[in-house]
């Protein structure tokens, strides 16, 4: 293991019952350092999911092997993993789901506070973390309802760095939000786990977005990772044919970059079969 890696995805296989059976990640390995944000994009239903909730120890692995500090990841379900993986947080696309509408937003981040001191952290206060992430300390005693979408992604934001993890997995966290608010919220969690030294596993199909905030960047397309590598490389100088397509769609260089819909079944074929590059 290379000193300072937190993540470290083994050629990770996430399969599904059915006949045949969804082979959703094919064998995907990829590192997460302490301090770096690496992104993955890729296509709706590429695997972009399955990975990341391998990852947290949420799904079974069919096969490779998923580390975390060094250690494997065991898939415990999402109630004992809270408890036995508290290193690892996350944020999903939805905040309203993933906050409680009944508690006040002051506990909430509390919760957050209360793992990391069950790992050694000092005690902080909910206030200190809603300021980090742009929102007043007067928001503690406030309810959840009484915000944004935007405010209520900043809120998870501060529970889930709170926690003080050593990696943040955020599976597409900015696509339920405002177009306005979007890369502001990106660039405050890229900002934030950087300062705090943790990694961040940002999953997103916002190639602009992606472009600004990722040291580096991974394509996925059915199950696989098409093309890895330094963001800025991987975005000057694409290498798979895949990878093209995808920025050559993308109408303006700093334009919101979406991934193209239903593109020839040919040009499909061309991608899957083209050698996987990584830098
Ligand atoms: N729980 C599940 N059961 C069966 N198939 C699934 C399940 N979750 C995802 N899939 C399938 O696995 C593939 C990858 O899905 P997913 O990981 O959600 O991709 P993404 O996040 O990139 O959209 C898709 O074909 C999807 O239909
Ligand atoms: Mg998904």
């Amino acid at each position: 293991m290379i000193a300072g890696i937190v993540l470290d995805a083994d050629r990770v296989v996430v399969q599904y019952p059915g006949r045949p059976p969804v082979i959703a990640v094919d064998g995907v390995s990829m590192q997460v350092a302490a301090g770096q944000t690496v992104a993955l994009v890729g296509e709706s239903g590429s695997g972009k999911s399955s990975l990341a909730r391998a990852v947290i120890g949420i799904e079974r692995i069919a096969g490779g092997e998923v580390r975390f500090d060094g250690a494997p990841v065991p898939a415990l379900g999402l109630r004992r993993r809270t408890q036995a993986l508290t290193a690892i947080q996350m944020v999903f696309q939805d905040p309203s789901t993933s906050l409680n509408p009944r508690r006040r937003v002051g506990e909430q981040v509390a919760d957050g506070i209360r793992v990391a001191k069950a790992r050694g952290h000092a005690a902080t206060r909910p206030e200190e973390w809603l300021e980090r992430v742009g929102l007043p300390a007067e928001a503690s005693r406030r309810f959840p309802h009484q915000f944004s979408g935007g405010q209520k992604q900043r809120i998870a934001i501060a529970r889930a760095l709170a926690a003080r993890p050593r990696l943040l997995v955020a599976d597409e966290p900015i696509s339920a939000l405002d177009a306005s608010t979007q890369s502001s919220v990106a660039q405050l969690m890229r900002d934030l786990v950087a300062e705090l030294g943790a990694g961040m596993l940002f999953i997103s199909h916002d190639l602009s977005v992606v472009r600004r905030i990722a040291d580096r960047i991974h394509v996925m397309y059915a199950g696989r990772v098409l093309e890895s590598g330094p963001t800025e490389l991987v975005w000057t100088d694409p290498q798979h044919p895949y990878t093209r397509a995808l920025l050559a769609a993308i109408p303006e260089p700093d334009g919101a970059g979406a991934i193209p819909a239903a593109p020839s079944p040919e040009a499909r074929a061309a991608w899957a079969d083209a050698e996987p590059v990584e830098r």
